[in-house]
């Protein structure tokens, strides 16, 4: 009898709601790196579980391929920056769909309907009165694409992120009032969970507290930029033109460019992702731009952390850069996403330490989950006719497993709905050392030589794989790969891959039920799910 006992999000959810998540649009002036891949697989991770729980996910992420910085790579690598972008971004496109990452829209910013997308909002910001002539004079960095308020020494001053020497700048150009907007943008980040984590939040609030100030929207000096209407010789800020490329991914790619249609396509966002760096722009720009243009504003501003390696930021000069490619080849997807999201608090910095890496990997997935299923799975097939035991009274919901079970799916959502990857991950390890325990505690191996046990023995073996069948279950959103593995080992249906044609809604809160491993099932012969890691040099 399976139990009536499931867990069920506190709400019921609208089939139809839909859910906007984005990536930062990475700029092309050089390839991925690990922090580029980091953010992107967490907002993975967020958009698979948002689609199991059956909601209209939209995960939009892209490259920003404007600005000075990227015109100067393109002229340093003797290419014409069209060239060159093109170039980048198909790296990148190639390299999350070798990461398997399930977006739903990879926007470019050298998209002409983008062009025409910025047109419009322009025209929108300028009819409010928010565009004014100005002189901007300040020190500036190419890397960061952004003018410096405190330069870091008085005398050749050099930025702080990227410890290189700030330009000085002095031109005429246009200003968007963002002063304008005090009030509104002090109500915002006050709301509660606008900015994530809520540590985050004071250093934004420092900034407004300053007073806004005008900011400049426009390059006298630049052409690798879109041309800003009724201004001949401008070209739009790369920051400007950049936010809006995640309106520009709602557009509908069949028909005209038209503003008031995204917010019928997925506008306001629920969620923006970003890297702590990028906070100001996210938190305080956008939301300005957006008030002037009259269109809605994210609901949240997540901010995560930055990633160091063995205590060193990453660099090309220090030679210590983690390579996305060779990551995924030599660890693979599930190792990988396991470490960073497990490890790393969402929204603090980490540091990546392979030794830590391996450890984790093998303790966790390849021994506690992996082993347990793999000798389980064993024991039943030799003893059960290759096939689920009958479960006799392990299919109650008050047995231990089922409790602990159900107790982890309640943690499990909880956590992911609050982006809290590691105490996801955490309460999925709790249920696997609960499965382990118990297994350990009822010894099949020493009952199964017993007379008369073999009907204890088979509910044993049938909790143990219950329970393992709802490890795959909890971990489908944070690694799809290995669910799928171990759906399959179950005799069992993997939830595809996470993306828009999966799995009926509905199907994974309907998998979280005590006792649906069907007795006399097959079990297909055992391999083990998840491979250790054994690296015998540095990454
Ligand atoms: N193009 C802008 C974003 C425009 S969004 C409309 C940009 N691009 S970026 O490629 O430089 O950075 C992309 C993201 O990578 C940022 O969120 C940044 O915080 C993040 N990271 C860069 N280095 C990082 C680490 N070492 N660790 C974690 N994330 C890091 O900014």
């Amino acid at each position: 009898m399976a139990a009536e006992r499931a867990w069920r999000p506190r709400k019921a959810i609208d089939r139809r709601m839909s859910y906007t998540l984005t990536t930062p649009l990475y700029y092309v002036n050089d390839r991925a790196h690990l922090g580029s891949t980091y953010t992107t697989l967490a907002c993975d991770a967020i958009a698979r579980h948002r689609r199991l729980r059956g909601e209209r996910v939209t995960f939009i992420t892209g490259c920003d391929e404007h600005g000075q910085k990227i015109q100067r790579t393109a002229e340093a690598a003797g290419l014409s920056p069209q060239a060159h972008c093109d170039a980048v971004s198909e790296g990148y496109r190639e390299l999350w769909s070798r990461w398997q990452i399930s977006h739903d829209r990879f926007i470019r910013t050298t998209d002409p309907r983008h062009r025409e997308l910025v047109e419009q909002f322009f025209a929108r910001v300028e009819a409010a009165g928010d565009v004014l002539e100005g002189r901007q004079q300040g020190w500036y960095c190419v890397a960061c694409e952004e003018f410096k308020d405190d330069p870091h020494e008085a005398q050749d001053p050099e930025c702080s992120v990227h410890r290189r020497p700030l330009e000085w700048r002095d031109e005429v150009n246009l200003f968007f009032r963002l002063s304008r907007y005090q009030g509104q943008i002090e109500d915002l980040i006050r709301r509660p969970g606008f900015i994530a984590p809520a540590s985050r939040r004071r250093e934004v609030e420092n900034f407004v507290a300053q007073g806004l100030r005008d900011f400049s929207i426009s390059r006298v000096d630049l052409p690798w930029g879109i041309p800003v209407p009724g201004h001949p010789g401008h070209t739009f800020y790369v920051w400007f033109d950049a936010l809006l490329g995640y309106l520009t991914a709602l557009v509908d790619p069949d028909g005209p460019v038209d503003l008031e249609q995204v917010l019928k396509r997925g506008w306001p966002a629920q969620l923006h992702v970003i890297g702590k760096d990028i906070l100001r722009f996210h938190a305080v720009y956008w939301p300005a731009m957006l008030l002037s243009a009259g269109l809605p504003l994210p609901e949240r501003v997540f901010g995560h952390g930055f990633l160091t390696r063995e205590g060193q930021k990453m660099g090309k000069s220090l030679g210590n850069v983690l390579d996305p490619v060779v990551l995924l080849e030599r660890c693979g997807r599930d190792a990988v996403r396991w470490y960073l999201l497990r490890d790393i608090p969402f929204g603090d910095d980490g540091d990546f330490q392979q030794q830590r890496f391996t450890d984790l990997v093998n303790n966790d997935l390849a021994n506690t989950i992996g082993n347990l299923l793999n000798r389980t799975s064993s024991m039943a097939r030799k003893w059960y006719d290759a096939a689920v035991p009958p479960a006799g009274d392990a299919a109650l919901a008050d047995h231990p497993l089922a409790v602990a079970s159900l107790e982890a799916a309640e943690a499990v959502n909880g956590a992911l709905e609050a982006l809290d990857f590691r105490a996801a991950a955490e309460a999925v390890l709790q249920l696997a050392g609960a499965a382990n325990g118990y297994l350990n505690d009822r010894a099949p191996w020493k009952a199964m030589k017993q007379p008369g046990q073999e009907a204890a023995v088979a509910a044993d073996l049938y909790a143990v794989l219950e329970a393992s069948r709802w490890l795959a279950v909890l971990l489908a959103p944070l690694l799809p790969e290995l669910s799928g593995r171990m759906l399959q080992q179950l005799g069992l249906e993997p939830f595809a891959s996470g993306g828009p044609t999966d799995a009926p809604a509905g199907a994974w809160p309907d998998a979280q039920r005590w006792g649906l491993l069907r007795s006399g099932s097959p079990l297909p012969e055992p391999e083990p799910v998840m491979q250790r890691l054994e690296l015998d040099s540095a990454l």
